[in-house]
């Protein structure tokens, strides 16, 4: 066991557009989180994440960034990112900050320049080829567009873009310009921030032969989405290790990679300890479970069994090797308890059986702004109401190329879009949630007036105290940050339960994943003399027996087995 602060920390991620707003613009911004720290520091947090709060045009809400050293207008200035900062440190909060290198957006001046002139300086900046037989060079599809390759009619090449055509790729071959983004990091460093989320960062080396993608039968789109060969390319190791040796090693920081398609044996070379590269990554395995074969707006029922059997994968699979995160959602997913809960009936015990399951399993928990008081997608009626660049041209191409009905379109948008969860934190039950005095960017869940921040500061029995509760009990129990995993009831398809074990303590948790009332069976061979519960979404009976219980809809327990 190797202890670390950023392996016992637990980390709080908040997407600023949408999260305080302090001057009436309807737009949340550096200022409005000051006002919110304590809110923060109430729940338990030791870091915050913070999206990218750089300048940006906003093709993708600040992932397309045109300065990385100057603060969005529409969230403030540097000095009060420095309050902030200095704020959140006095309060004992560090900060992380959302590092977006794979691309910058082409207003940034290096692009600018770039695309200037094939004899500019900063044109290897960026990757640019030439067309092949008059078309792009290859068939690659991208995240938010048809191709990947953009036409530059001034200097007839195309350059590369896996997201927006307005987030050109950045060419990590080029020392010079690696050399700048190493510079740029340790001025934040200097600044004095904790470390850094990386955004899709085992995308920066590419397939440099840029073969085709192969095509899917049913497949009769133009271009292939095929991440494949996006993430994970030979050399990614060494770059990540070069800005370690460079940067990263020379401060005491946290590091979370952003990791499309790693398996446990990629997430082993990225975060290994004795790799210096990275303290942990985002892993989507468990994000594609209801993905169908179309990518991810054909949704599939999911299932317990499979679920388990990702989350042991991912428990066992960097146990003594590397780190995991824990997450079930962020601003790219649904809301957790819409999608793995239930949002209705059992909304407030779901919400606590889900945070029971992250903040129980080996890795650091990341909590998303509204997690905490059971936030749930939204369903707006009309395609007008999104803001989201994914979630916009998915609908394009869906009605007018694909030809699917728009409410069924929509239908997809409900359970998958980006934007379930970026719609304004709920403070209130006032207008707007009181999350703004002006008009919010982006609709708010009309739910807000019974689901709330202040609601649930107020009932005991909240979601919001009951993640207090386990955050606390994380503090004081370093068998649930460090013990081993033992998965219990394998093909069980209601109900996740496994013992944590460090040093002879032993943690029991039971989950029901559903809203049946299945009996929990003591497996054999499990020996205790007494079994103390240290918590519950439920009342419970302290002297009940734990050799077999009948659980209620989505009840969480975790005991100390003596
Ligand atoms: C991953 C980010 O989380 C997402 O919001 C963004 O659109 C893409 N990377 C591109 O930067």
């Amino acid at each position: 066991m190797n202890r670390k602060w950023w392996k016992e920390a637990v980390i709080y991620q908040i997407y600023p557009r949408s999260f305080y707003d302090s001057n009436g613009d309807g737009i949340g911004d550096i200022k409005g989180i000051i006002e919110k720290l304590d809110y923060i520091k109430e729940l338990g947090i030791d870091v915050i994440w913070l999206c990218p709060v750089y300048k940006s045009p906003n093709d993708d809400n600040g992932y397309d960034i045109s300065d990385y050293c100057g603060i969005m207008d529409e969230f403030g200035t540097m000095e009060e990112f420095d309050e902030l900062l200095n704020k959140a440190h006095s309060k004992g909060l560090k900060v992380i900050m959302d590092l977006v290198v794979n691309h910058t957006s082409d207003e940034h001046q290096w692009f600018i320049e770039a695309r200037s002139s094939k004899d500019s300086e900063k044109r290897d900046y960026y990757i640019w080829m030439d067309a092949k037989n008059g078309e792009e060079p290859n068939n690659w599809g991208s995240f938010f567009s048809p191709s990947v390759w953009e036409w530059d009619e001034k200097t007839g090449q195309y350059f590369l873009h896996l997201f927006s055509r307005k987030q050109p790729d950045l060419n990590w071959k080029n020392p010079v310009l690696r050399k700048e983004i190493y510079d740029m990091m340790k001025w934040w460093l200097d600044k004095g921030i904790d470390g850094f989320r990386m955004d899709v960062i085992n995308a920066i080396a590419k397939n440099w032969s840029f073969p085709d993608a192969p095509r899917a039968e049913h497949n009769t789109m133009k271009y292939v989405f095929y991440p494949q060969y996006y993430f994970n390319q030979p050399g990614v190791h060494e770059l990540i290790q070069e800005m370690n040796r460079e940067v990263l090693s020379k401060y005491d920081i946290m590091t979370v990679g952003e990791a499309c398609c790693v398996t446990t044996e990629m997430a082993r070379l990225y975060t290994g300890e004795d790799r210096n590269e990275l303290n942990m990554v985002f892993q989507f395995e468990l994000m594609e479970i209801d993905t169908g074969e179309k990518w991810k707006w054909d949704i599939v029922p999911w299932k317990l069994t499979v679920f388990k059997r990702i989350m042991s994968k991912w428990q066992k699979g960097l146990h003594n090797t590397g780190w995991n995160s824990l997450y079930l959602n962020n601003h790219d997913q649904p809301r957790m308890v819409s999608r793995f809960g239930n949002d209705k009936e059992y909304r407030v015990e779901s919400a606590k059986m889900l945070a029971t399951l992250l903040h129980t399993l080996q890795g650091t928990p990341y909590i998303y702004q509204g997690e905490e008081i059971g936030m749930t997608n939204v369903k707006f009626d009309s395609i007008e109401d999104y803001r989201d660049i994914e979630t916009i041209n998915f609908y394009n191409i869906a009605v007018n190329h694909e030809k699917i009905e728009p409410n069924s379109a929509l239908q997809s948008i409900y359970k998958i879009g980006r934007d379930n969860a970026r719609t304004p934190m709920q403070w209130n039950d006032e207008e707007n949630a009181g999350f703004t005095a002006g008009k919010p960017w982006i609709k708010l869940n009309p739910n807000y007036r019974s689901i709330n921040v202040k609601q649930a500061m107020e009932n005991k029995d909240s979601i919001f105290h009951y993640y207090k509760k386990l955050i606390a009990l994380r503090k004081e129990n370093l068998t649930m940050v460090y013990g081993d995993y033992t998965l219990l009831l394998e093909d069980d398809e209601e109900i996740y339960s496994y013992i944590r074990e460090l040093n002879g303590n032993r943690l029991l948790v039971i989950l029901n994943f559903f809203d049946k009332e299945p009996v929990w069976k003591l497996p054999e061979g499990i020996k205790y003399k007494d079994a103390r519960l240290l918590l519950s979404n439920y009342e419970v009976e302290q002297e009940e027996e734990i050799s077999e219980i009948k659980l209620r809809p989505y009840e969480a327990r975790v005991y100390e087995l003596i």
